[in-house]
C-alpha cells in the first residue's frame, strides 16, 4: 500500500511570512552551500549556522551537546566545526549511515582516489537487464542511465572494504541518485516518477562532481584542524542510555513532526537502489520500527487502541485536550475517503514524545538548555497545538520552564487547503 504525495503534503504546505534570516534557520536550504553539510540533502533539517550561533550563545568551556533526532547530522557537524563534543541518536539506519560518514574527516586520499577510479571507469554491462530492475527504478531512469548507475553500484559492492574511504564512495553514489533521475522530487524528499524535471545530470559528471566536493571539504576541514568529536548512535530517543546520564549541557534538535511525514519512506528510493529493501512492505519491518510514530502508516487503528494510549499516565498533563482532539479525529476520519488513522497517530506521537522528555530529563544536566525545532499540525483540519502540548509534557518530565519562539507560518495559503487553521514552525525552548 502506498500513500500519495498529495496526501503526504496536504498537512504542511509552507509559506514564508517572517524575515528571510529567520525563516531559513528552520530549514536545510542554506546548508547545501556549506562544506560537509552539503554532501546529502535531507529533509527537515535546520540551518547549521543557526546551530553554531546557538551553541556559542549558551556553551561554557566544556559543554556537551546532544541531538536525540540527529538525522543527517547537522547539529553534530556544526558542533565539530566549533569544537564542541556531541552525541546524536538516529534510529533510521540508512540516514544514520549517511550522518556517520559526515562525522569522519581523517582519510587516505590515495586509497579514496583508487576506489573512485575503479568505479568511474567500470564498464557497463552490454546485457544489462532493464526489465528485471525494481519498478521504481525503471520509472525513474532511462535504461541507459540506470545501466551506468547499476554498474557503479555493482563495482562499489565488489571493491568495498569496510574502510571510511569506501564509505565516501558509497555516499557519493547515494547522493547523486536523485539529481541523475528525470523524475521529479517533491518537497520533503518524495520521489515523483510521473513528474518530469528538465535537467537530469549525467551520472558520470554527477559522480565526479560529488566525489570532488567531498574530497575538497575533507581537505578543508583538515586544513582548519577540525576533528570529529561527535558520535552518532543507532539509539531510540525514547529509551534511556545509562552511560550518558547527566552528561549534556545543550540539546538542539528537530524531532519528527506529527504531520504524517514518514521517515522510513524518506530514503526508500536509495534503499531500493542498494537492494536493501524490495519495496513499500519492507519499510514497516526493517525501517519504521523504532521510529517515533508520526505518520498514519505507523499508527494503524487495528494495531493501536486509542483509549489505551489516551489513558497512559504519561499523557495526564494534556489528557483533556488530547482526548478531545483524538476523539474528534476518530469521527472526522469517517467523512474522508482515505479514513486515515490520524486519531491514533496524534495520540501515539504525543505519548512517544512524553517518553522522550522523561528520558531527556535524565540525560540533561540541571540548568541545561533544550531547543526543539517543532511544527504543529491539523490533520483533517483538527488542530493539535504542538508547542503547548510538548511544553506541558516537558514540565511534567521535570524541566522547569518552556517558551515558544515562532520562526514561520505554515499553511497560510488557503487556496486548495482542506482546513483553515494557521500552522506554525518555531523553537520550543525548554530550561531547567
Ligand atoms: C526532523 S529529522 C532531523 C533532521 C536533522 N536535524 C538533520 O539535520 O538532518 C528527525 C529525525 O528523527 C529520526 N527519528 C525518528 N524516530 C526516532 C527515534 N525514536 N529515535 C531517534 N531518532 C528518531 C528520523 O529518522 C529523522 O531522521
Amino acid at each position: 500500500m502506498s500513500i500519495s504525495v498529495a496526501d503526504q503534503l496536504d498537512l504542511f504546505d509552507i509559506e514564508v511570512k517572517t524575515n528571510q534570516r529567520d525563516q531559513t534557520s528552520t530549514t536545510f536550504i542554506g546548508n547545501m552551500k556549506l562544506p560537509v553539510h552539503r554532501w546529502f540533502r535531507y529533509s527537515a533539517g535546520f540551518s547549521a549556522d543557526w546551530v553554531k550561533e546557538t551553541i556559542r550563545q549558551y556553551a561554557k568551556d566544556k559543554s556537551m551537546i546532544l541531538d536525540p533526532f540527529a538525522g543527517s547530522g547537522t547539529t553534530l557537524v556544526a558542533a565539530n566545526e566549533i569544537r564542541f563534543p556531541s552525541i546524536g541518536f538516529e534510529k533510521q539506519y540508512f540516514v544514520n549511515r549517511i550522518a556517520n560518514i559526515k562525522l569522519h574527516y581523517t582519510f587516505n586520499i590515495d586509497h579514496t582516489k583508487k576506489l573512485y577510479n575503479e568505479i568511474i571507469h567500470c564498464p557497463v554491462s552490454k546485457d544489462f537487464n532493464f526489465d528485471g530492475q525494481p519498478e521504481l527504478l525503471k520509472n525513474c531512469y532511462t535504461p541507459e542511465i540506470l545501466s551506468i548507475l547499476i554498474a557503479m553500484r555493482d563495482k562499489y559492492n565488489e571493491i568495498a572494504d569496510n574502510s571510511f574511504e569506501s564509505e565516501i564512495l558509497w555516499l557519493a553514489i547515494t547522493a547523486i541518485l536523485r539529481s541523475t533521475s528525470h523524475a521529479g522530487t517533491a518537497q520533503w524528499q518524495y520521489i515523483q516518477p510521473n513528474k518530469k524535471k528538465k535537467n537530469a545530470i549525467d551520472p558520470y559528471a554527477a559522480f565526479s562532481q560529488k566525489f570532488s566536493e567531498i574530497v575538497w571539504d575533507l581537505q578543508l576541514f583538515n586544513k582548519k584542524n577540525i576533528t570529529a568529536q561527535a558520535e552518532i548512535l543507532n539509539h531510540d530517543a525514547r529509551e534511556l542510555l545509562q552511560a550518558y546520564k547527566n552528561a549534556f549541557d545543550i540539546l538542539i534538535t528537530s524531532p519528527p513532526y506529527p504531520n504524517n511525514y514518514d521517515y522510513a519512506d524518506a530514503t526508500r528510493f536509495e534503499m531500493i537502489f542498494w537492494n536493501e529493501i524490495k519495496g513499500w512492505s519492507d519499510l514497516q519491518t526493517r525501517v519504521r520500527n523504532g521510529l517515533i510514530r508520526s505518520c498514519s502508516q505507523h499508527s494503524a487503528a487495528e494495531k493501536l487502541n486509542l483509549d489505551t494510549i489516551l489513558h497512559d499516565p504519561l499523557l495526564v498533563p494534556i489528557s483533556g485536550e488530547i482526548t478531545a482532539v483524538c476523539k474528534e479525529l476518530e469521527q472526522v476520519r469517517l467523512e474522508h475517503g482515505g479514513k486515515k488513522t490520524y486519531h491514533t497517530m496524534i495520540a501515539a506521537y504525543y505519548l512517544d514524545l512524553a517518553k522522550v522528555f522523561i528520558n531527556l530529563r535524565q540525560l540533561m544536566k540541571k540548568n541545561s538548555i533544550v531547543c526543539f525545532v517543532i511544527g504543529d499540525s491539523a490533520p483533517y483540519g483538527v488542530y493539535a497545538p504542538a508547542d503547548i502540548w510538548l511544553g506541558k509534557l516537558a514540565l511534567a518530565a521535570g524541566f522547569e520552564s518552556w517558551s515558544f519562539e515562532k520562526t514561520r507560518d505554515r499553511n497560510i495559503k488557503w487556496k486548495n487547503r482542506k482546513h483553515r487553521v494557521p500552522l506554525k514552525e518555531g523553537r520550543l525552548w525548554i530550561r531547567g
